[in-house]
């Protein structure tokens, strides 16, 4: 039986420090959706595809291949990992993740990928959706201020220069667009263990998690 550990949370909740942390320890392949839905962002904004030609955007995601390696994302042979956190791809990507169509399409590769290994996924619809019956399912939060903090340094560290106060506004219409838009909007599975980062450091989740998957 292949293991599956899904974690969602709102953007900034440190759900992918976390998780490539864990798969190390338990030797599970980081997936992280995000990046995928990032990526679809990505190709259609490079092919000026808005999201309303749903079309097109699928035609252009049968012709994507990707896969993981070291936690990063490669697409068609290339890691692009990089491009994918520029602040234009994380303003736009909530209007491409709301296509019904388009999420079909990734939840399947993503269902594809756990059934050929063992994962640690990250997300929003995860414990929901893609690994609805994932026996370890954890929630993660923090306020949105602590959130845009941690994005800011991640990208200042990265050299990219960006407000904190746009990162803030940004976060906060994103929790907004990703809680209420019509198909599989975040919400917490019943079954999920929630766990509040904020004020907690990196080992102390962590452990809370390991804890639960030794169990
Ligand atoms: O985790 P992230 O910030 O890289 O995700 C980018 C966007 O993709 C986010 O605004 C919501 C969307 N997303 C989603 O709808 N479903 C997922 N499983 C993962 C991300």
């Amino acid at each position: 039986m292949r293991i599956s550990v899904a974690i969602d949370g709102p953007a900034g909740a440190g759900k992918s420090t976390i998780a490539k942390i864990v798969a190390k320890k338990f030797n599970l392949m980081y997936i992280n959706t995000g990046a995928m839905y990032r990526a679809v962002t990505f190709v259609s904004m490079n092919k000026d595809l808005a999201p309303t030609q749903v079309k097109n955007i699928c035609e252009e995601i049968d012709k994507m291949e990707m896969h993981f390696e070291n936690d990063d994302l490669i697409l068609n042979g290339e890691n692009i990992n990089e491009r994918l956190t520029h602040p234009d791809i994380s303003k736009n990507v909530s209007a491409y993740a709301s296509i019904r169509e388009v999420r079909q399409k990734l939840v399947k590769l993503q269902q594809e990928m756990s059934l050929k290994y063992d994962v640690i996924m990250d997300g929003r619809d995860i414990g929901t959706v893609v690994l609805k019956d994932a026996p370890y399912k954890f929630f993660l939060t923090a306020t949105a201020e602590e959130r845009a903090k941690r994005r800011f340094i991640e990208l200042t560290e990265k050299n990219i220069e960006v407000e904190y106060e746009e990162i803030l506004e940004d976060i906060i219409r994103r929790d907004y667009l990703d809680t209420h838009r019509e198909v599989d909007p975040l919400t917490m599975a019943e079954d999920a263990i929630e766990i509040d980062t904020t004020g907690l450091d990196i080992d102390g989740v962590v452990n809370k998690i390991s804890e639960c998957i030794r169990k």
